[in-house]
């Protein structure tokens, strides 16, 4: 890399690219330590995801995180990476920090933490913690061109970044990238981290989107093209058998496909082309309860099958099978097995996803392979970090992904 012609207007010990979860936290830490921070984003409003997170209460952390177990939440090519960063910063770190700050907060569902009263609490306290440790800001500002100097003929400027800025030249020996991932454009995300990355030659492990609603089309999806806004509990599961994955959350019908926790979780693990199994009734021995029923009862199929779930699923379900559009004890035993097995097994394959538009996360991202799991510092790029969702690190719905923002962000500044 050559070094700028540009006489830098200010030297700082690091500069943050990025004002999001990772970069907000990661300054106050690095000022707190005594550090000559610069932060900066291009957009006006720092950390909106933060804003928009948990229907706007930010899902901050999760108390099920298993530090010595980062694969049992975590999804990447070596999902292990993550367990010193986590290990050393945990939920109980940022719970003590909402606590320091006054911030009330509450459990939901399996170890997930919200604000009680407004994710912009949270954004009020990075941005006071920031404060404490003397950090600069520089919003909006676009970042036009970075460059490494090796060596300079003084040697003043060795090992260190140039940042030219519309605000002007800038320089440090420490750059942390924590520009995120690709998903909802319109409120900031770009590809800046990767196009970084590719720069200085750096690896990068192929994007997607995560935790991303699923499509389906073609006349195979007729059937339940009217049940959006449908929700109910089920098992989800795709995978060849060696490598099965499950969820048991609730799945909810949308114009365009499925969505809910369910969908979302799955939809990290899922390969284009393969199918998912949904068990519509996870816990109950359908075929029993038919059998019991065509016994005990006169109702019609649909009707019993509407003890068990959503009237609407029951009816669409078996408004595709005429064998079945009858009382139960005149329906055959062939066609109620064909039924249980059915909900108990339905595999669909999706045509899509949402897309970064609806997406919670990028999958993917810069190769953990060339980073530094203690301190988030590129192996063959001196003073160049990467924090947060630009690596290869994407968690779980329930707030692992801001989790590994808070740790990551923490291991990057104490090595600084
Ligand atoms: P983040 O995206 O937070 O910040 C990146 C920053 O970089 C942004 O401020 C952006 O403007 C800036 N930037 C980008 N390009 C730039 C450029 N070229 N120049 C300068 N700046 C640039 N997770 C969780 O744990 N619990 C939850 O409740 C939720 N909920 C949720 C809801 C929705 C709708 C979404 C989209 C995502 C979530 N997430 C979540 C995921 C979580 O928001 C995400 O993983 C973290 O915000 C990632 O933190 P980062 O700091 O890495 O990126």
């Amino acid at each position: 890399m050559s070094s700028s012609s540009q006489v830098p207007s200010q030297i700082f010990d690091a500069i943050i690219i990025g004002a999001g979860a990772a970069g907000l936290f990661c300054a106050a830490r690095a000022g707190q330590q005594g550090l000559k921070v610069l932060l900066i984003d291009h957009a006006s409003k720092v950390a909106e995801k933060i804003r928009i997170s948990g229907g706007g209460r930010c899902n901050f952390t999760n108390r099920d995180l298993d530090v010595r177990a980062p694969h049992k939440h975590f999804v990447g090519q070596n999902p292990q990476f993550c367990r010193s960063a986590l290990s050393r910063f945990t939920p109980a770190d940022f719970i003590a920090l909402m606590d320091k700050h006054g911030i009330a907060h509450h459990e939901k569902h399996k170890g997930q933490l919200f604000a009680d009263r407004s994710a912009e609490d949270i954004i009020a306290m990075l941005l006071a913690e920031c404060s404490a440790g003397g950090v600069q800001h520089w919003q909006p500002c676009q970042v036009k061109k970075i460059t490494f100097s090796a060596s300079t003929p003084d040697e003043s400027s060795a090992n260190s970044y140039q940042i030219e800025t519309d605000r002007g030249l800038v320089e440090a020996r420490n750059l942390v990238i924590a520009t995120g991932g690709l998903s909802i454009p319109k409120i900031g995300a770009t590809d800046f981290g990767y196009r970084l990355a590719q720069q200085f030659d750096l690896p990068l492990i192929e994007r997607a989107p995560g935790l991303v609603p699923m499509t389906f089309d073609g006349d195979g999806w007729q059937p339940y093209a009217g049940l959006s806004g449908l929700a109910l509990p089920v098992e989800i599961s795709t995978g060849s058998k060696k490598e099965r994955v499950a969820f048991h959350e609730d799945l909810l019908f949308t114009h365009r496909g499925l969505s809910g926790p369910a969908v979302l979780q799955i939809s990290s693990y899922w390969k284009p082309g393969t199918p998912l199994q949904v068990n519509l009734l996870p816990g109950v021995d359908l075929l029993e309860v038919l059998t019991q029923a065509k016994l005990n009862s006169r109702k019609l199929v649909a009707n019993e099958l509407a003890a068990h779930l959503p009237a609407r699923l029951a009816d669409a379900w078996v408004s595709r099978m005429p064998e079945l559009q009858r009382p139960i004890n005149e329906a055959s035993d062939k066609a109620l097995t064909k039924l249980a097995e059915q909900l108990s097994r339905w595999e669909i394959t999706p045509t899509g996803t949402e897309g970064y538009k609806k997406a919670e996360v990028t999958l993917g991202g810069v190769d953990t392979k060339v980073l530094s799991q203690q301190t988030m510092e590129c192996k063959i790029q001196p003073g160049l970090y990467f924090i947060g969702e630009v690596v290869d690190i994407t968690g779980w719905l329930g707030g692992y992904n801001f989790q590994w923002a808070w740790a990551s962000a923490a291991a990057c500044a104490q090595a600084m």
